[in-house]
């Protein structure tokens, strides 16, 4: 199992490449960035885990080496917010790193499961799609967008309401996208069932859709969450790698593109949306069944899903028109 994370020095990329050392089921982890890899692969090098890590530079072919024989590419490089900026402000910069990178998967990895963090993710995955697909690689079942974090927000900011000791016990089924009201969750399916005091409902629901603003806020000037994506970001990538080597009945929402994946095209049909945040079943060729958790929607979520569609398809044209009108 070889793993490779872009953008590996940086916020994000630094402790999501040290989970990676730190796991069992990871042999190889190859770390590409525009600056600092060579120390920061030296320094994980000395953890005393099975994986080999080696860092890469784009200087001497660096990108060839580090992508070479990847079984998973995971992509947090690209610039991050700062305080008073949406995500897709980030597109300027955002968009065209994250097509270069997915340019040389498809020439050097082009099989790989392929995880974007980078933001804009509603737009970011789009456009990784178009590049693949421009390249004739494209595997819907094994692009993702990684939407762990608000599930991750939505388990520990109930558990602050339900009491419950272990927050990630809880599944709740957050979908949509990846940016303010494109984030929904579903609490009226939490498993198990939580209760959710009305009046705190709007609050809990708005912590979830803006918990990334809390973070750029607290951090003052200086990035927005790393070491909560870094969990979120290896709680995904190691779901994948289990489903891969054979687990079963793993479930887990993540942002795909619907029409190519078992029970993706009613959703889409439902939603208007090609791309959406959905609990997928994980296998060993990647994304096997979407389910459809819209329909089952309560009244008040049928009310935010509304908004997330409006929202959502425009930042998802922005990133396909990215790659097919070049600016
Ligand atoms: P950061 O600035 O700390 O790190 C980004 C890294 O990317 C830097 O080391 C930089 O050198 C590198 N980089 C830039 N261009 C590159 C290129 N062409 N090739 C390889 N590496 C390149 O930022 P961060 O805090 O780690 O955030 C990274 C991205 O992740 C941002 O876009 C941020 O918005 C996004 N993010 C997404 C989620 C999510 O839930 N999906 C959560 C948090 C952050
Ligand atoms: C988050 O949700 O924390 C990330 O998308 C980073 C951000 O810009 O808020």
């Amino acid at each position: 199992m070889k793993v490779a994370v872009l953008g590996a020095a940086g916020g994000i990329g630094q402790p999501l490449s040290l989970l990676c050392k730190a796991s069992p089921l990871i042999d190889e982890l190859s770390l590409y960035d525009v600056v600092n890899t060579p120390g920061v692969a030296a320094d994980l090098s000395h953890i005393s885990t099975p994986a080999v890590v080696a860092g890469y530079l784009p200087k001497d072919d660096g990108m060839k080496h580090a992508f070479t024989g990847c079984d998973v590419v995971i992509i947090p490089a690209g610039i991050p917010r700062k305080p008073g900026m949406t995500r897709d402000d980030l597109f300027k910069i955002n968009a065209g790193i994250v097509r270069d990178l997915v340019k040389g998967v498809t020439e050097y990895c082009p099989k790989a499961f392929v995880l974007i963090i980078s933001n804009p993710v509603n737009s970011t995955v789009p456009i990784a799609a178009e590049v693949l697909k421009a390249a004739g690689v494209f595997d819907p079942k094994k692009l993702f967008g990684v939407t762990t974090l608000d599930v991750v927000r939505a388990e520990t900011f109930v558990a602050t309401l339900s009491g419950a000791k272990n927050p990630s016990k809880t599944t709740i089924p957050v979908i949509g996208g990846h940016s303010g009201q494109t984030i929904v969750p579903l609490f009226s399916q939490a498993n198990p069932k939580v209760d959710i005091p009305a009046d705190k409902l709007d609050g809990l629901v708005y912590r979830v859709q803006f918990g990334g603003d809390e973070v750029v806020k607290a951090k003052d000037g200086t990035g927005s969450a790393t070491l909560s994506m870094a969990y979120a970001g290896f709680r995904f990538a190691e779901k994948i790698i289990k489903a891969v080597k054979g687990e079963a009945g793993i479930i887990e929402p993540t942002y795909v593109y619907l029409p190519g994946i078992a029970g993706g095209d009613a959703i889409a049909k439902e939603t208007g949306c090609e791309y959406f945040s959905i609990p997928v079943e994980l296998g060993p060729t990647g994304a096997e069944k979407a389910f459809n958790v819209v329909s089952n929607a309560n009244d008040q979520e049928k009310k935010l899903l509304e908004g997330c569609y409006a929202d959502l398809k425009g930042n998802i044209e922005k990133g396909i028109d990215f790659i097919k009108n070049p600016p």
